[in-house]
């Protein structure tokens, strides 16, 4: 669960370094200190654009506008505002029930399939794609629909083509759901959405919401659970304060592993080197939650850590996680209650994992209890 020991000495030695990708995308600076990272990331000359040639990729593609997230300003902040408030904890509290009810159902159908069985499989997928159908409005009867084709394009073993038609399907599926809640209003994100914005980009926002925020809490559930087992001595923090021991989760597990990219676009001084307009950028957020100048014992995971909450395993600055309280409110619920229901939950099997994603994560997990 630690990221690669190199990062450490890169944070001693050249903190701020530049790298080679290979495969032909450009070089790029990687970032590797806490305190630098913040400051990229808050930093207004950067782009999140990935068709700019610097773009430390090797995919340079222009995605469209309701993928707010590889938009600039003000482009991005029209679609940020919109949002805003379907993300307030107040309205995330209203899926706290929902949240429970939908665990009773995964966890009853895993215990009913039988021990052994796949956590993924049962619990840590289903359960974020259903939340998400939940906050945006998805009919019940359109829930299975809705999650294979969720699963297909998250799934590593599937083809490009395959990948490419669940996509379509999503898009068209949310695109014909706008429209029919354009025509009966209810009171859902997909009804303001369809609202507020072109019925496309109205569907890409939703699709854009399921990719941003299915296979990360998904994999922080897995690798959370995972955590735990091997902390046998700790789970009475997270029964007990489960708002904090998930922060130091979310630091200690940092599943964003290959880093946030941006393109400068002007001179960035930060430090000590100057990262020149047009250059990219790779900001390291798992070797920044590990800097020991911040964390004490950072490679510690030690649910009572006081200042947690400083971690930047979200992000930082204008592209900060907008879907955090959610992703909160799911971990808050599911982790402890896991362990509450299942009491003797232990691995029982090999654990297969993502290595190479970006989002990092168990791929196979079987269990039993
Ligand atoms: C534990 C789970 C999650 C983690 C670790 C995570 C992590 C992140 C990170 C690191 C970013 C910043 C990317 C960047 O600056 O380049 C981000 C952005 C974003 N996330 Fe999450 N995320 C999680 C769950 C979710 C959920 C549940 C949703 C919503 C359903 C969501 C929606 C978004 C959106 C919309 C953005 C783009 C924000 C913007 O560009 O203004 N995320 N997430």
């Amino acid at each position: 669960m630690d990221p690669p020991r190199q990062y450490a000495r890169f944070r001693h030695e050249s903190p701020i370094t530049r790298i080679s990708l290979g495969s032909g995308a450009p070089d790029a600076w990687l970032v590797t200190r806490w305190e630098d990272a913040r400051t990229v990331l808050a930093h207004s000359a950067t782009s999140t654009d990935m068709s700019r040639p610097a773009f430390p990729t090797r995919s340079h593609v222009a995605m469209p506008p309701g993928f707010f997230l590889f938009q600039d300003d003000p482009v991005h902040d029209v679609f940020r505002k919109v949002l805003t408030r379907e993300f307030m904890v107040k309205k995330i509290e209203a899926l706290r029930a929902p949240t429970l009810e939908i665990l009773d159902g995964v966890l009853q159908r895993m215990v009913s399939v039988g021990s052994p069985a796949d956590f993924v499989e049962h619990v840590a997928l289903p359960l974020p794609s259903l939340v998400i159908s939940e906050l945006l409005g998805v009919p019940y009867a359109d829930h299975e629909f809705f999650q294979h084709h969720s699963r297909v394009l998250i799934e590593g073993t599937v083809t490009g083509e395959q990948k490419a038609s669940a996509q379509q399907a999503l898009s068209d599926y949310l695109e014909d759901l706008v429209v029919r809640r354009l025509r009966e209003p209810q009171d859902d994100l997909i009804t303001r959405l369809g609202r507020q914005l072109s019925t496309r980009d109205a569907a890409d926002v939703g699709s854009f919401l399921l990719f941003a925020g299915h296979e990360t809490t998904a994999n922080m559930i897995g690798l959370g659970v995972l955590a735990m087992l091997q902390h046998p001595e700790q789970l009475p923090l997270l029964l007990e304060n489960p708002v904090g021991a998930i922060e130091e989760l979310l630091r200690y597990l940092t599943i964003a592993q290959s880093g946030l990219g941006r393109v400068a676009t002007s001179d960035i001084p930060v430090g000590g080197v100057t990262i020149r307009e047009g250059e990219g950028v790779i900001v390291m957020l798992n070797s920044a939650n590990r800097d020991e100048a911040v964390f004490p014992d950072a490679d510690v995971l030690d649910l009572a850590r006081p200042n947690a909450r400083q971690h930047v395993a979200f992000g930082y600055g204008i592209h900060q996680c907008l879907g955090q309280p959610l992703a909160r409110m799911e971990l808050q619920v599911v982790l402890p209650e896991v362990f509450r229901r299942l009491p003797a939950l232990r691995v029982a099997g090999s654990v297969t994992y993502k290595h190479t994603a970006a989002a990092y994560g168990p791929a196979r997990m079987p269990v039993e209890w």
